[in-house]
């Protein structure tokens, strides 16, 4: 990338399309770019509130929020309180993805707003979380009920940017348990390279580490590149709220390893088997994780040679984004094409690819405001 860009001006591109687009999304959430209007345009279906998905555009309206102070940003606030707390009432599409939906929701609004209603049902997202915890294998169970029998349950690398509402909440049993699930997994989905395993087995029974595998990526040995980018930015998180040393090391060496496998134009491939001599579709929401992650860990290193090199990468990773991946339809409201989400869907938007973008952006310009 020759020149920086003007990350100011992008960010304004973001604030209007969110705010052409958020009548469309009162109490409905953007998912993936899985419907073409008449016209051809790129559009993101409005969903009911139970996907993993759901707070994405609500974090993206209170990250603009939190740049410009403008109250149209956050004109819902009742309504994703309303909705966030149902959905946790109800118990609908209940899993580990509790961290995604209520940190970008319910701490989020806490943290601008101090709004005690926010931060009740927070805290009641995160017990919902921790009763996800199995003490004998000292890991958060991603997806299926607890306790019902299971001769395998699966942990994943999503799960890392999930711990944050644990280690955030005022339970300090929260907390211990978001630093024992980054230890299993540090043994288990981390592989010794640094790479790493989507997801891993384990016995719910014994709590014995099984087997690694995947769901997303190209082949169970293979690493898949978003799974990369959740490592990188959870154990930096991880490392923000523990001080363990080990879980930085982690972050940096997996940071090294997705890095040292990017192609030409810094947008990863969506698995890191594939490059330039060999590839396949991008994963645009896997480079803006990414480049959240490194951000972070500039803000967390005292080594200033990484902390050089990491600014850098995230800088050229968000230009090209921008240059090459930017939906310029303003009437759209996906914001970054070319995502990954399940391989056989091909290139699509993605809401979470769009909600990291605007995070990368916030900090680039030097908006620290955190919600994880
Ligand atoms: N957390 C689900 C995904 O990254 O696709």
């Amino acid at each position: 990338m020759e020149k920086e860009i003007n990350y100011r001006l992008v960010t304004e591109l973001i604030f209007e399309k969110l705010l052409r687009n958020h009548e469309r999304y009162k109490n409905k959430y953007p998912h993936i770019s899985n419907l073409m209007s008449e016209g051809g345009r790129l559009d993101y279906e409005p969903m009911d509130n139970n996907l993993w998905t759901s707070s994405f555009f609500p974090g993206e309206m209170l990250l603009a929020y939190s740049l410009t102070g403008a109250k149209e940003f956050i004109a819902d606030k009742k309504s994703y309180l309303d909705s966030f707390e149902k959905r946790l009432n109800e118990h609908i599409g209940i899993s580990h993805d509790l961290g995604f939906l209520y940190s970008l929701t319910c701490v989020a609004l806490y943290k601008l707003t101090e709004d005690k209603r926010a931060k009740e049902i927070a805290a009641k997202a995160a017990d919902e979380l921790y009763h996800r915890f199995n003490r004998k294998g000292n890991y958060i169970q991603a997806w299926g009920k607890m306790n019902a029998g299971d001769p395998y349950v699966l942990i994943i690398a999503d799960t890392m940017l999930n711990l944050p509402l644990l280690y955030q909440s005022e339970d300090p049993k929260h907390a211990e348990a978001a630093m024992l699930h980054a230890c299993t997994a540090s043994r288990t989905i981390v592989r010794k390279d640094f790479s790493s395993f989507h997801t891993y087995l384990m016995d719910p029974m014994s709590g014995s580490a099984i087997e690694g595998r995947t769901h997303q990526g190209f082949r169970d040995s293979s690493t898949w590149a978003r799974g990369q980018a959740w490592i990188v930015y959870g154990y930096a998180l991880s490392y923000s709220y523990t001080k363990d040393k080990e879980f930085l090391n982690i972050a940096c060496k997996a940071a090294d390893y997705f890095l040292e496998r990017l192609p030409k134009d810094k947008v990863a491939y969506w698995d890191l088997s594939f490059n330039d001599m060999v590839p396949d579709i991008r994963d645009s929401s896997a480079a803006a994780i990414f480049a959240c992650g490194l951000l972070e860990l500039s803000v967390l290193l005292d080594n200033h040679i990484k902390i050089k090199k990491y600014i850098k990468t995230a800088k050229e990773i968000v230009g090209s984004l921008y240059e090459n991946y930017f939906n310029h339809d303003m009437n759209s409201p996906v914001v970054l094409t070319n995502g990954m989400y399940h391989r056989e869907l091909g290139s699509v938007g993605t809401s979470w690819g769009d909600y990291f973008f605007l995070e990368a952006l916030a900090r680039l310009l030097d908006n620290h405001v955190r919600f994880w």
